[in-house]
């Protein structure tokens, strides 16, 4: 088949989160099964020109009451041959920040990823390229979908299928409506089926309807979604789709997610040897100027500072969690300034039992990763997560909130036989934080067996990319099937 990615963020060339790390893995994985994929993403800042290509032709995009002209600049995905084309244009991408600086979005995303979902179609003209199935990404590139229904409906890339996956039903891309112009989009599609949501432009809204088939990056989360709880007032639009959509967990990538090669860590172990472990946790103790002590637990976590994940949760439970558990924290990450705040001067106040570092650090995230016994996810939904994941393969025991792609990967400790990977609450609030934690503290200091039994079970699952890609591929052969009204 082929395939066609569109998305905001691909790594390593730009990344604020799993959707790039997605997007960066599994097109390689697609092209090993033998298809023709391709990925396109804008050129922000910081992208090097030096190992693209440009292509000779400027690419001319229909956006606003006009058209907006850019460059494509080619280059490779790493470790492969599949392409990923950049679009140029430095009035809407050459700006420090991907989607807003600091706290506040930037005011003209909308155009921004209007001008990436048409310049997807653009791009495919261009290079003379039909593919089976476009795969778009979040509200980002969802008008994608909205296009092969409306401005390319009779055009031989009108017959390809869509797909959308939802990495996360919390961003849906709400606009004021005075701005639908922007799309290039006629009235007629502003209403309560389509784009309109609330009175305002809902774009993941329109893509949801507008896609052959739709993904999300967990079963459960594809069950959660369908429920008020976690349907961010979606819940009603992707339960009228629900026999088109589909629940695939992400897969990590296990060449750079490997305890036993990865040049990150002072000391390389796997699960039969374990004594590098202990190495990188002395490291990090050292790195993060806690007492060097291999008999206190430590528990890391790295993440966006968001209310996704639960910081919230933490702040509250955190005095006593330092006040009545012999436990050393440390943590990564950036986002809400209250979090960076909080975090980085209760690590002032603390300094032999927490570090706070502010920052977005992929090699300290590895080491992190390595170096604790615990690794800390209360988020309140997760749609998948990667680090949980990460961590185990680091035999580095996950503490979860029991949602989503936490709930799929992660199984229980039971006291009665040792079996389990990880610990699971499953009605989180400051005081089940404390308790979940407390009881992982408690194993540590008291089956210490049953920990390392946890730890070397957990490195040896499973989390490759292959066999998501299969269901990929299922997906996308449904959606074409249907495209083409064979069913
Ligand atoms: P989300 O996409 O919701 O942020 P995921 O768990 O899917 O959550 O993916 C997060 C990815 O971003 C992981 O690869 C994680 O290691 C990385 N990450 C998040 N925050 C940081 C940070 N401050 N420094 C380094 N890596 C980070
Ligand atoms: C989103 C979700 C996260 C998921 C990632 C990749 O950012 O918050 O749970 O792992 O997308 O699909």
């Amino acid at each position: 088949m082929k395939i066609f990615f569109s998305a905001s963020e691909v790594a390593p060339f730009a990344k604020t989160g799993g959707l790039a790390d997605v997007v960066g893995a599994l097109p390689k994985y697609l092209a090993h099964l033998g298809h023709d994929v391709r990925v396109v993403m804008p050129l922000y800042r910081g992208i090097s020109r030096a190992a693209l290509e440009r292509h000779p032709q400027p690419l001319g995009v229909p956006v606003g009451w006009g058209e907006k002209w850019g460059a494509v600049w080619e280059g490779r995905l790493p470790k492969s041959e599949v392409p990923i084309y950049f679009l140029e244009n430095d009035s809407l991408y050459d700006r420090e920040g991907i989607y807003g600086a600091k706290e506040s979005a930037f005011g003209d995303n909308l155009e921004r990823y209007a001008f990436l979902s048409r310049g997807t179609l653009q791009l495919s003209k261009l290079l003379g390229f039909v593919p089976d199935v476009f795969h778009v990404h979040d509200w980002m590139t969802a008008a994608v979908s909205i296009y092969l229904n409306t401005w390319e409906k009779e055009t031989p890339w009108g017959k390809a299928a869509s797909v959308l996956t939802i990495h996360n039903l919390a961003h849906q891309g709400w606009f004021p409506k005075d701005e639908l112009p922007t799309l290039q989009l006629d009235w007629s599609h502003y209403n309560f089926l389509e784009l309109e949501a609330y009175d305002k432009i809902n774009v993941l809204k329109g893509g949801i309807y507008h896609s052959t088939c739709l993904t999300t990056v967990s079963p459960s989360y594809a069950l959660e979604i369908q429920t008020p709880a976690f349907g961010f007032a979606l819940d009603g639009v992707v339960r009228a789709r629900a026999d088109s959509l589909f629940g695939i967990l992400n897969g990590i990538d296990e060449t750079i997610w490997d305890p036993s090669s990865d040049p990150n860590l002072p000391a390389n172990y796997n699960a039969e040897d374990l004594s590098g472990k202990a190495v990188c946790k002395a490291e990090l103790q050292r790195e993060a100027g806690l007492p060097v002590n291999p008999n206190i637990p430590l528990i890391g976590m790295v993440s966006r500072f968001d209310k996704q994940k639960g910081y919230d949760v933490l702040a509250e439970a955190i005095p006593r969690i330092l006040g009545e558990l012999d436990v050393q924290l440390v943590l990564l990450g950036t986002g809400e300034y209250w979090a960076e705040t909080f975090f980085g001067t209760l690590s002032h106040h603390h300094p032999e039992r927490i570090q706070a570092w502010v920052g977005f650090n992929p090699a300290l995230a590895h080491r992190i990763e390595a170096g604790s016994d615990f690794f800390l996810m209360p988020s309140h939904f997760e749609p998948c997560g990667l680090n949980q994941m990460y961590s185990q393969r680091y035999g580095t025991l996950p503490i979860v909130h029991a949602v989503g792609g936490l709930e799929d990967t992660v199984e229980n400790f039971d006291e009665e036989t040792g079996e389990g990977t990880g610990f699971k609450v499953y009605d989180l609030n400051a005081d089940s934080l404390f308790d979940v934690i407390g009881w992982a503290v408690w194993a540590f200091y008291q089956r210490p067996g049953q920990i390392l039994a946890m730890r070397r079970r957990a490195m040896q699952k499973h989390f490759s990319w292959d066999q998501p890609a299969r269901e990929y591929e299922k997906v996308y052969q449904k959606a074409v099937r249907r495209r083409t009204g064979l069913k």
